[in-house]
Protein backbone atom coordinates (compact mmCIF):
# COMPACT_ATOMS: atom_id res chain seq x y z
CA UNK A 1 0.00 0.00 0.00
CA UNK A 2 1.81 3.15 -1.04
CA UNK A 3 0.83 7.06 -0.98
CA UNK A 4 2.80 10.37 -1.29
CA UNK A 5 3.72 10.09 2.86
CA UNK A 6 3.11 6.73 4.42
CA UNK A 7 1.23 8.83 7.05
CA UNK A 8 -2.55 9.30 6.03
CA UNK A 9 -3.79 6.79 3.80
CA UNK A 10 -1.57 3.71 2.86
CA UNK A 11 -1.48 3.06 6.77
CA UNK A 12 -5.23 3.23 6.86
CA UNK A 13 -4.56 0.69 3.79
CA UNK A 14 -2.51 -1.75 5.62
CA UNK A 15 -4.75 -1.91 8.31
CA UNK A 16 -7.73 -1.91 6.77
CA UNK A 17 -6.33 -4.57 4.51
CA UNK A 18 -4.40 -6.12 7.46
CA UNK A 19 -8.02 -7.01 9.29
CA UNK A 20 -9.41 -8.30 5.95
CA UNK A 21 -6.73 -10.93 5.72
CA UNK A 22 -7.58 -12.29 9.26
CA UNK A 23 -11.13 -11.82 8.90
CA UNK A 24 -11.08 -14.21 5.63
CA UNK A 25 -7.77 -16.05 7.07
CA UNK A 26 -5.68 -15.25 4.26
CA UNK A 27 -2.32 -16.13 4.68
CA UNK A 28 -0.73 -13.50 3.04
CA UNK A 29 1.70 -10.08 4.24
CA UNK A 30 0.81 -6.49 4.10
CA UNK A 31 2.35 -3.63 4.29
CA UNK A 32 3.06 0.45 3.46
CA UNK A 33 5.26 3.28 2.51
CA UNK A 34 5.40 5.90 1.17
CA UNK A 35 6.96 7.31 -2.43
CA UNK A 36 8.74 10.18 0.08
CA UNK A 37 10.75 9.83 3.23
CA UNK A 38 10.07 12.75 4.91
CA UNK A 39 8.14 11.08 7.69
CA UNK A 40 10.31 8.14 8.04
CA UNK A 41 9.55 6.96 11.60
CA UNK A 42 6.64 8.78 12.55
CA UNK A 43 3.61 7.14 13.55
CA UNK A 44 0.47 7.62 11.16
CA UNK A 45 -1.19 11.00 11.56
CA UNK A 46 -3.22 11.16 14.84
CA UNK A 47 -6.32 11.55 11.99
CA UNK A 48 -5.98 8.44 10.37
CA UNK A 49 -5.32 7.07 13.57
CA UNK A 50 -8.65 8.05 15.25
CA UNK A 51 -10.69 7.35 11.91
CA UNK A 52 -9.09 3.54 11.89
CA UNK A 53 -10.15 3.17 16.08
CA UNK A 54 -13.46 4.38 15.25
CA UNK A 55 -13.47 1.29 12.79
CA UNK A 56 -12.06 -0.92 15.36
CA UNK A 57 -8.55 -1.18 13.85
CA UNK A 58 -5.76 -0.11 15.50
CA UNK A 59 -2.80 1.48 13.30
CA UNK A 60 -0.93 2.97 16.43
CA UNK A 61 1.83 0.72 15.79
CA UNK A 62 2.82 1.39 12.44
CA UNK A 63 5.68 3.48 11.64
CA UNK A 64 6.72 5.51 8.70
CA UNK A 65 8.78 4.41 5.52
CA UNK A 66 9.89 4.80 2.22
CA UNK A 67 9.18 2.86 -0.54
CA UNK A 68 12.92 0.82 -1.17
CA UNK A 69 14.00 -0.39 -4.61
CA UNK A 70 13.56 -4.04 -3.37
CA UNK A 71 9.77 -3.56 -2.51
CA UNK A 72 9.34 -3.69 -6.16
CA UNK A 73 10.79 -7.63 -5.69
CA UNK A 74 9.51 -8.16 -1.94
CA UNK A 75 5.92 -7.81 -3.08
CA UNK A 76 3.56 -9.58 -5.39
CA UNK A 77 1.06 -6.49 -5.78
CA UNK A 78 1.63 -2.96 -4.96
CA UNK A 79 -1.21 -0.79 -4.66
CA UNK A 80 -1.02 3.12 -4.78
CA UNK A 81 -3.55 5.53 -3.89
CA UNK A 82 -3.43 7.99 -6.54
CA UNK A 83 -2.01 8.85 -9.63
CA UNK A 84 0.73 10.68 -9.13
CA UNK A 85 1.85 7.56 -6.79
CA UNK A 86 1.69 5.57 -9.80
CA UNK A 87 3.68 7.69 -12.08
CA UNK A 88 6.28 8.24 -9.31
CA UNK A 89 6.87 4.40 -8.56
CA UNK A 90 6.83 3.40 -12.59
CA UNK A 91 9.74 6.18 -13.28
CA UNK A 92 12.12 4.46 -10.18
CA UNK A 93 11.98 1.11 -12.05
CA UNK A 94 12.07 0.21 -15.63
CA UNK A 95 11.33 -3.59 -15.53
CA UNK A 96 7.92 -4.31 -16.83
CA UNK A 97 7.62 -7.04 -14.33
CA UNK A 98 7.11 -4.47 -11.53
CA UNK A 99 5.47 -2.20 -14.15
CA UNK A 100 3.10 -5.03 -14.04
CA UNK A 101 2.65 -5.11 -10.72
CA UNK A 102 1.33 -1.39 -9.67
CA UNK A 103 -1.88 -0.49 -10.01
CA UNK A 104 -3.99 2.42 -8.30
CA UNK A 105 -5.88 0.44 -5.16
CA UNK A 106 -9.31 1.68 -6.53
CA UNK A 107 -8.62 0.17 -9.83
CA UNK A 108 -7.95 -3.08 -8.13
CA UNK A 109 -11.45 -4.71 -9.15
CA UNK A 110 -12.89 -2.87 -12.03
CA UNK A 111 -10.63 -0.22 -14.03
CA UNK A 112 -12.22 3.15 -12.32
CA UNK A 113 -9.83 5.56 -13.05
CA UNK A 114 -10.55 6.97 -9.24
CA UNK A 115 -7.92 8.49 -7.21
CA UNK A 116 -7.79 8.20 -3.11
CA UNK A 117 -7.85 11.68 -2.16
CA UNK A 118 -4.80 12.72 -0.15
CA UNK A 119 -7.14 13.91 3.04
CA UNK A 120 -3.39 15.96 4.83
CA UNK A 121 -5.02 19.17 4.48
CA UNK A 122 -8.70 18.30 4.87
CA UNK A 123 -10.67 17.73 8.40
CA UNK A 124 -11.82 14.41 9.90
CA UNK A 125 -14.44 13.72 7.35
CA UNK A 126 -11.98 13.92 4.46
CA UNK A 127 -10.45 10.58 6.12
CA UNK A 128 -14.21 9.06 7.06
CA UNK A 129 -14.66 9.03 3.10
CA UNK A 130 -11.29 7.78 2.98
CA UNK A 131 -11.36 5.11 5.32
CA UNK A 132 -14.44 4.21 3.82
CA UNK A 133 -13.30 3.80 0.04
CA UNK A 134 -10.70 1.69 1.49
CA UNK A 135 -12.41 -0.32 3.61
CA UNK A 136 -14.79 -1.01 0.59
CA UNK A 137 -12.10 -1.91 -2.03
CA UNK A 138 -10.04 -3.74 0.13
CA UNK A 139 -12.84 -6.11 1.29
CA UNK A 140 -13.60 -6.72 -2.63
CA UNK A 141 -9.27 -7.27 -2.84
CA UNK A 142 -9.44 -9.98 0.11
CA UNK A 143 -12.79 -11.68 -1.96
CA UNK A 144 -10.94 -11.81 -5.11
CA UNK A 145 -7.75 -13.87 -2.72
CA UNK A 146 -10.30 -16.00 -0.89
CA UNK A 147 -12.36 -17.28 -5.08
CA UNK A 148 -8.67 -17.62 -6.02
CA UNK A 149 -7.30 -19.78 -3.09
CA UNK A 150 -10.40 -21.73 -3.33
CA UNK A 151 -9.58 -22.34 -7.14
CA UNK A 152 -5.99 -23.15 -6.12
P1 LIG B 1 -0.43 10.62 2.69
O1 LIG B 1 -0.71 12.14 3.03
O2 LIG B 1 0.33 10.60 1.37
O3 LIG B 1 -1.79 10.05 2.55
O4 LIG B 1 0.37 10.04 3.83
C1 LIG B 1 0.32 13.10 3.11
C2 LIG B 1 1.04 13.24 4.27
C3 LIG B 1 2.03 14.20 4.37
C4 LIG B 1 2.29 15.00 3.29
C5 LIG B 1 1.58 14.87 2.13
C6 LIG B 1 0.60 13.91 2.03
N1 LIG B 1 3.29 16.00 3.39
O5 LIG B 1 3.41 16.78 2.45
O6 LIG B 1 4.00 16.05 4.40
Amino acid sequence: MVCLGNICRSPLAEGIMKAKLDKYNLPYTVDSAGTGNWHEGETPDHRSVKIALENGVDISSQRARGFKSDDFDRFDHIYVMDKSNLSTLKERTSEASHHAKIRLIMDAKHKTGKEVPDPYYGNLNDFRDVYSMLDEICEEIALDFVEKSRKS
